[in-house]
């Protein structure tokens, strides 16, 4: 399996909130930014949620709309 696991994480964000998603693919915390990107060049994706929003991140890493869930991961083998 690559990525965290092989479906979206279904995240409730509220109305104020900022949330850090890993785009690097290194975090322990996925996916969530837990600053293991750090000396790889690449950043998180910030995003502040202006109203409560249910929100799919992608779990499997492979999603070409990453940090959210494309449905990539319905064609990946375990
Ligand atoms: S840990 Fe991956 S972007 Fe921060």
């Amino acid at each position: 399996m690559t990525g965290w696991q092989n479906h979206p994480f279904k995240i409730q964000a509220k109305t104020g909130e900022t949330i850090a998603f890993c785009m690097c693919g290194n975090s322990k915390n996925g996916p969530y930014c837990d600053g293991s990107h750090k000396g790889t060049g690449i950043s998180p994706s910030v995003i502040t949620y202006d109203t409560d929003t249910s929100v799919h991140a992608c779990g499997c890493q492979q999603s070409k709309n990453r940090p959210m869930c494309d449905g990539t991961h319905k064609t990946i083998n375990e």
